[in-house]
């Protein structure tokens, strides 16, 4: 059986374009049996994987859940806001305690960049980074890379723009480092507040004008304006910023082709993206929340030794 060449998924950041390739064929297979009547294999019995979510979270946290069970793991599920970090325990003795209930993986978000890392080097179990403050968010790259194969074929020689905000968002990050692997152009777009300095050291387009962006892309990717990581203000209004940055129909409608407009989620409707754009047949939006169980279920997989 073909390996991975991590032990945990941290980030995109030291994957091979191999380990991808692995991923994306193996949840093919998933993505069949989750489609069928009986939607659950054996891969994974006998493993028990902890859901250690220091941050809200709908999607990621629900989606890995399905896909656990979907493999049959045992799962124990863990919230700090009803946890014993609110009574000060740090990160290593909470985990350590769950450990210690004999857990073999864990799937953590957290507020912090690094805290996946940092858990890696001080536990024995697999970790998987299910998001890391503004770093990254490696699984939600992967389904958005697998989705854009799926509509388009291929991720290789595609452009495809992230409009919003680059700054705090390690869906971008992610991103940018999953499509690069794969073969895709990758532009980002939104004002220069919201880029970081260091953006051009990715390799990326710079495009402040977003009716240009579009005019450039085979796929856009509309980022949530993430004002709960927002120390300053960034730009004058959340009105102004969906004047110049947001996703509409007459705009989208503007283009000489017809593009594929994606969102990871949660959508601020009428901030980044219209209600009539993230509903309409060019937005695979729920595409990339179906994606992701089979994603999920393939990392877990093939993470956890591939044994059935
Ligand atoms: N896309 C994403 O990470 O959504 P959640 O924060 O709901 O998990």
């Amino acid at each position: 059986m073909q390996k991975l060449s991590v032990r945990h998924l941290l980030g995109i950041k030291g994957l091979t374009e191999n380990d991808i390739q692995l991923i994306f064929e193996t949840a093919d297979n998933f993505k069949s049996v989750i489609n069928r009547p009986i939607k659950k294999v054996p891969s994974l019995r006998d493993i028990t994987v902890a859901n250690l979510f220091f941050e809200n979270s709908t999607r990621t946290k629900l989606s890995f859940e399905l896909a656990e069970k979907r493999l049959s793991a045992d799962i124990i599920n863990f919230a700090a806001s009803s946890s014993s970090v609110s009574k000060g325990e740090t990160l290593i003795d909470t985990v350590n305690n769950i450990l210690a209930m004999k857990v073999d993986m864990v799937v953590m978000r957290h507020p912090y960049p690094g805290a996946a890392v940092f858990l890696s080097k001080h536990i024995q179990a697999q970790i998987i980074n299910a998001g890391d403050g503004a770093h990254e968010h490696p699984t939600q790259a992967l389904l958005d890379a697998y989705s854009i194969r799926e509509k388009l074929g291929d991720v290789r020689g595609k452009k495809v723009v992230i409009v919003g905000d680059i700054l705090h968002s390690r869906v971008a990050l992610s991103n940018i480092l999953c499509l690069q692997l794969l073969g895709a152009e990758v532009m980002v777009c939104g004002p220069t507040t919201l880029i970081p300095k260091y953006i051009h050291t990715l390799g990326v387009k710079v495009e402040h004008d977003l009716q240009k962006a579009l005019n450039w892309c085979d796929v856009a990717n509309m980022l949530r304006i993430q004002l709960e990581r927002q120390d300053i203000r960034y730009f004058p209004s959340l009105r102004e910023y969906s004047m110049m940055y947001g996703l509409n129909k007459e705009i989208l409608d503007s283009l000489d082709k017809k593009i594929v407009v994606m969102h990871p989620g949660p959508i601020n409707r009428g901030v980044e993206i219209t209600s009539d754009v993230a509903d309409s047949r060019q937005s695979i939006i729920l595409d990339q929340v179906e994606n992701g169980v089979a994603i999920r279920m393939a990392v877990l997989y093939l993470l956890a030794g591939g044994q059935n």
